[in-house]
């Protein structure tokens, strides 16, 4: 059974709450936990946390043992190298989300620190982005 996670950085455990124009009105445990019912053959796993410290000792943690890891860093995407110096550190794939388009935003969230050491990248698409991201590592 192949095992995935989803991180999830800071503010992001506000979806449903936060800007909901831009990303939605839907909390994210209600979607997760509908996506692990409708993936039953997959053990996926879900962490969120607003620190970047204990987004890079997670990713340490699970980046030598698992299958996949689909990272919505928030706006440490768009600051941070240490979390894009552990996506380098670590054997799993990553696959960076972003609940919207980053690119018909700020110039300020148009690069991503982190792009370069992930698999691939999904932006826009909504809370369906972690769907699509799953697809993407169990597809080999
Ligand atoms: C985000 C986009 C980032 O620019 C922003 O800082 C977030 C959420 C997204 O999912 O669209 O917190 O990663």
């Amino acid at each position: 059974m192949s095992k995935i996670i989803i991180i999830n950085g800071p503010n992001l455990n506000l979806l449903g709450v936060r800007e909901k124009g831009i990303y939605g009105d839907q909390d994210f445990m209600t979607f997760f936990t509908a996506l692990r019912e409708s993936y039953a053959g997959v053990e996926l796993s879900y962490f969120q946390s607003n620190h970047e410290g204990a987004i890079i000792d997670k990713i340490h943690e699970v980046g030598f043992a698992i299958d996949g890891i689909i990272l919505n860093a928030g706006a440490y995407t768009h600051t941070s190298l240490a979390i894009a110096d552990a996506i380098a550190a670590v054997t799993t794939p990553v696959v960076e989300v972003h609940i919207s388009n980053v690119y018909a935003r700020e110039s300020y969230r148009h690069h991503s620190y982190l792009a370069k050491n992930c698999k691939g990248v999904i932006c826009g698409f909504g809370l369906d982005g972690y769907r699509l991201a799953l697809e993407s590592l169990l597809t080999k």
